[in-house]
């Protein structure tokens, strides 16, 4: 399942994340609002329990979260939507994921690795803006299923088409929430129009 979450706020902050001008620490501010645009849709799915509230007056029904909530930002980039999803589940473990394409090859190659345990009987919610062959994502959910996670929905900010066809097709079983899918991804692997390393412009590294 593909969604595309449209949202007259998303596609302005969008617009910033794109314009090559925006500096640092407003493309790392922006990047974050969206995040929280796309958590609110991406959690829709997450169950509740219930459980009586006493309000000042009187017992009423309440909710409670049924499940743990993991979110997994695939380093560096993915650090940058954490933010956005942890503001309403304040509760949600964070694991981490290094993985880095290979500038030749464009392969990921993983380099770190610390997820929390119960990832069973999780909500997992795999970060990072960029979607471009696919390859990391599909790198990073194959690691947590090996883990154990059966429920994990995958959220960036740009998807190419390559890179939705390449992670639909690795797990059919996991949702893609996305604010846009670009046109194409380059002779680089660089996604078009995109808004070039994400990685690089979310902490002010690069040239
Ligand atoms: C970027 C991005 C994704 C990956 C997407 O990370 O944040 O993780 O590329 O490309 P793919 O779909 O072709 O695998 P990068 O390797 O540049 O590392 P960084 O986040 O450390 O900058
Ligand atoms: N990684 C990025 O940061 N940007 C792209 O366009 C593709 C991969």
């Amino acid at each position: 399942m593909l969604t595309v979450v449209d949202h007259p706020l998303l596609r302005r902050d969008l617009t910033i994340l794109r314009d090559k001008a925006t500096p640092h620490g407003l493309f790392r501010k922006t990047l974050s609002d969206a995040a929280a645009i796309l958590a609110y849709e991406a959690m829709r799915g997450i169950v509740l329990k219930k459980r009586p509230v006493e309000t000042p007056l009187e017992v009423t029904d309440g909710y409670d979260l049924a499940e743990e909530v993991v979110v997994v930002p695939i380093l560096r980039a993915g650090l940058g939507l954490v933010d956005g999803f942890v503001r309403f589940v304040p509760e949600a473990r964070i694991g981490h994921i290094g993985m880095q394409r290979d500038e030749a090859t464009h392969q990921p190659i993983d380099y770190y690795a610390n997820i929390p345990g119960g990832l069973d009987a999780a909500h997992v919610y795999v970060v990072d803006p960029m979607l471009a062959t696919g390859g990391s994502a599909s790198a990073a959910i194959a690691h947590l299923k090996r883990l154990g996670a059966t429920n994990v929905v995958f959220v960036c900010l740009v998807a190419a088409p390559e890179g939705v066809r390449t992670l639909h097709a690795a797990h059919p079983d996991v949702p893609i929430f996305t604010a846009t899918v670009d046109r194409e991804i380059d002779e680089n692997a660089y996604i078009r129009p995109g808004l070039g390393d994400a990685g690089d412009r979310t902490f002010g590294t690069g040239k």
